[in-house]
């Protein structure tokens, strides 16, 4: 049986068995409850609503977090199978620290004892990690979106089925992109899947996909998302902070910071590399993708091509690599 980290950055959707000995919680509608009572504030929650009598499209209602009945509503939706869905953050992982949920030790040792290596192996010069806590049911679906990092869906309860478009050849082949482009993205033939428990889905970073909760029973299930995808914007500070005065700068379009329209690269493509021919200097390929992208008044490509490789040499030689929301105010 395969690995689970040989599927990371294979763009290949699949389903594979969940491996022997992972600790997950022997009674997880209660466990999940429990987690999202806890910090009911730092979740996030919503309900489907039918549109007006002649509009099938359903409305997405976010719940109010800081109304105390907001859990009580969320609760009782489950209970009644009604469409409602509720998320939590349970692991926030970065080479420099991160935070692990109280009760959620158990993922934390999922991470440790199937991702971990293999993380390290592939993404040399640092990488996150995300894990989050799903739980919705009565039909609900959560829209097609496409997420920054490979993710791994573990289905420990109820029934989901899971909508995948592979990514499409011209997307692979991009170093610096973003997500913006929902409806090309979504141009590949769709694979379907049927999650029972027991059962980890691979979704590939950057594949389109959208999930339904089958039934009145509630569907749970934990999902780890790891990569290294670098936004522009946090290279461009980076830049500017070993060395100020030289304002680089990007154009409008590399500079927008909203989730779907930030411009980033993988650094785990490069970090083959290492030290290069010389030992100094930047990727050519990145270098030359990243050359065409960054623009300063003060000093000329050729200095920006300088700094960068300072910026590669800091990148080899410390875990600078600061996840994908640490963006520059
Ligand atoms: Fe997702």
């Amino acid at each position: 049986m395969p690995i689970l980290t040989d599927c990371l950055e294979t763009h290949t959707p699949r389903i594979l068995d969940m491996p022997a000995g992972i600790p997950f919680p022997s009674d997880p509608v209660s466990w999940a409850l429990d987690m999202l009572e806890t910090d009911v504030v730092s979740a996030d929650m919503q309900c489907l609503e039918q549109g007006s009598e002649n509009d099938s499209i359903q409305k997405i209602s976010f719940f109010d977090q800081n109304d105390p009945e907001c859990f009580n509503r969320f609760s009782s939706g489950i209970h009644q199978g009604l469409p409602v869905h509720g998320n939590l953050e349970l692991i926030d992982y970065r080479d420099d620290g991160g935070t692990l949920r109280k009760n959620a030790e158990w993922a934390w040792q999922v991470f440790n004892d199937e991702f971990k290596i293999g993380m390290a192996e592939k993404h040399s010069m640092g990488y996150y990690l995300k894990s989050n806590l799903w739980m919705s049911c009565g039909e609900h679906c959560y829209k097609a979106h496409c997420d920054f990092a490979d993710g791994f869906l573990m289905h420990i309860k109820g029934s989901k089925h899971v909508r995948v478009w592979p990514v499409p050849e011209q997307f692979k082949q991009k170093l610096i992109y973003d997500h913006s482009d929902f409806e090309a993205r979504m141009a590949t033939e769709p694979l379907d899947f049927e999650l029972k428990p027991g059962q980890i889905l691979f979704i590939p970073a950057s594949a389109m996909h959208e999930v339904v909760a089958h039934g009145e029973q509630s569907a749970i299930s934990v999902s780890f998302h790891m990569g290294s995808p670098y936004p522009l914007v946090v290279l461009c500070d980076q830049l500017n902070k070993l060395k100020p005065g030289v304002e680089v700068f990007l154009p409008p379009h590399l500079s927008r910071n909203l989730k779907f329209n930030l411009s980033f690269f993988q650094l785990s493509r490069f970090a083959h590399f290492g030290g290069g021919v010389d030992g100094k200097t930047v990727p050519p390929e990145l270098s030359e993708a990243l050359l065409s992208s960054l623009k300063s008044k003060k000093i000329n490509s050729a200095e920006i091509k300088e700094l960068l490789s300072a910026w590669w040499q800091l990148a080899l030689s410390e875990p600078i690599y600061p996840g994908p929301w640490c963006l520059p105010e």
